[in-house]
């Protein structure tokens, strides 16, 4: 699977070329560079003459998150103007039954007690997209050449989902993936989905639901479908759901933290430096990967993949009570909790900017906290070792002369070189 040459159109709408991407990105990173200085002074700020509230504190934000009745998430919206039926864990607003029941079905058909099995399938993934031991400074793209493809073979070997094989639905798939989360994640409020959005949620779907249909229907399910397929109360629009819900957060999120990560370890030599301590002998060797996880997890903290996450406030509440930095939030508000500029506060981090793999767990807000915690936080962190580990080991380096690519706030193209490979 290398670069797509042709893209689906309804991609091209999303994510267009040019200058259109070029003030984006450049929109998106001023965003967050601003955001990233503000935490110094204002642990929240209202734009003027908006209903939004930006909360840059870590213990705010972990406040509005934790507050989920106060604060619920505004994603239904999305889910409704996709008629995602039923919808998946991200648009639930509440921590009711129904919510406790899909995130603990959730847990047991992907993740619990299967992070070895996961270890094994995605290591050989990845090696297996790594250009062959002997090319002489093989030079290849960490996006499209290595991350995608081996997280589409896991989908195959660990979901059990047997995805086309052809390189157009591939691409085309992937695509689709970033087109939603795009739309989940960019704006808070969507009446309506655009028609090309619309297209790339009915093109991922439908692969979903075609192969859900026919596990449902005839023996021989492997991995989490076998599984899902085995609990016979899910029917097929359920497990549908399910998987394209756990193939939303997977393929688009942790793509954008490797390509975080990629270009946090080529910027910073100290940050490569910490990482070539945490390999091992082998590409298997996994003594050392709490560390490397940490150095990775800090390198992310960096370089955090999105501003912020969304939620809504139905009622008026006061935000950081008995704190110094009380906040009145009106009925109607919509607030941008910003993780990325949590996890630069002063008043949590010592030197927020220095490379520190050794901060407490307890400073990184990568995964979110408390109600809509990644549910696949242990599934992120197990492909994430088996990614980098091999990589590391070979010290890939950015290929000389290139610089990343972007569209949107995704990591497009990403060279690397390894070096006397
Ligand atoms: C490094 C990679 C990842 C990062 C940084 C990440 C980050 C996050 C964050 C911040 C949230 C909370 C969203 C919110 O509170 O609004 C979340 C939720 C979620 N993530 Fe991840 N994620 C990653 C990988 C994954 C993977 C691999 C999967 C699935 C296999 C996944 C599935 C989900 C799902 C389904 C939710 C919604 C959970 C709920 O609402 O209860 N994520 N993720």
């Amino acid at each position: 699977m290398a670069l797509p040459a042709n893209l689906p159109p309804w991609f091209k709408k999303a994510f267009p070329t040019g200058l259109k991407n070029w003030f984006g990105r450049l929109l998106i990173c001023v965003i967050g560079r601003i955001l990233r200085i503000i935490v110094r002074f204002w642990k929240s700020f209202r734009i003027p003459g908006t209903r939004l509230v930006v909360v840059t504190g870590f213990d705010l934000v972990q406040e509005v998150f934790s507050r989920w009745d106060a604060f619920p998430v505004p994603h239904d919206s999305k889910t409704d103007a996709l008629r995602w039926e039923p919808p998946f864990l991200l648009s639930r607003r509440d921590l009711n039954d129904e919510y406790v029941a899909m995130r603990g079905n959730t847990r047991e058909i992907f993740a619990e007690g299967l992070m070895e099995d996961l270890s094994a399938i995605s290591l050989q993934a990845f090696q297996a997209r790594l250009p062959s031991a002997g090319v002489d400074g093989a030079d290849f793209d960490l996006m499209w050449d290595y991350t995608y493809p081996a997280f589409l073979q896991i989908i195959r070997n660990f979901y059990g989902l047997n995805l086309p094989e052809d390189e157009d639905t591939e691409t085309g798939f992937v695509c689709a993936l970033l087109v939603i989360s795009g739309f989940f994640f960019g704006k808070a409020h969507r009446a309506e989905a655009p028609q090309h959005v619309l297209q790339a949620y009915r093109y991922a779907r439908n692969i979903i639901e075609v192969r859900v249909e026919h596990w449902k229907t005839n023996t021989g399910a492997q991995g989490a479908m076998a599984r899902a397929v085995a609990k016979n109360a899910l029917g097929v629009d359920d497990l549908t759901s399910y998987f394209l819900g756990m193939t939303l957060g997977f393929v688009p999120t942790s793509g954008n933290a490797h390509g975080r990560i990629f270009d946090t370890l080529f910027k910073r030599t100290d940050a490569m430096e910490w990482a070539r301590r945490y390999v091992g002998g082998a590409d298997d060797d996994r003594a050392l990967d709490a560390e490397l996880l940490s150095v990775l997890h800090e390198s992310l903290r960096m370089n955090y993949i999105l501003p912020g996450l969304w939620r809504t406030a139905p009622q008026s509440a006061r935000l950081g009570r008995g704190l110094d930095v009380e906040r009145e939030i009106r009925a109607g508000d919509t607030l941008l909790a910003s993780t990325m500029a949590g996890m630069y506060d002063p008043a949590r981090h010592d030197e927020p900017r220095q490379f520190r793999p050794d901060r407490s767990y307890w400073g990184y807000l990568n995964f979110g906290h408390q109600m809509h915690y990644c549910v696949g936080w242990d599934m992120a962190n197990t492909i994430m070792l088996e990614s980098f580990r091999p990589l590391i080991r070979r010290n890939f380096i950015r290929k000389p002369h290139t610089r990343s690519k972007w569209r949107g706030e995704f990591p497009w193209v990403i060279k690397a070189h390894l070096p006397g490979n």
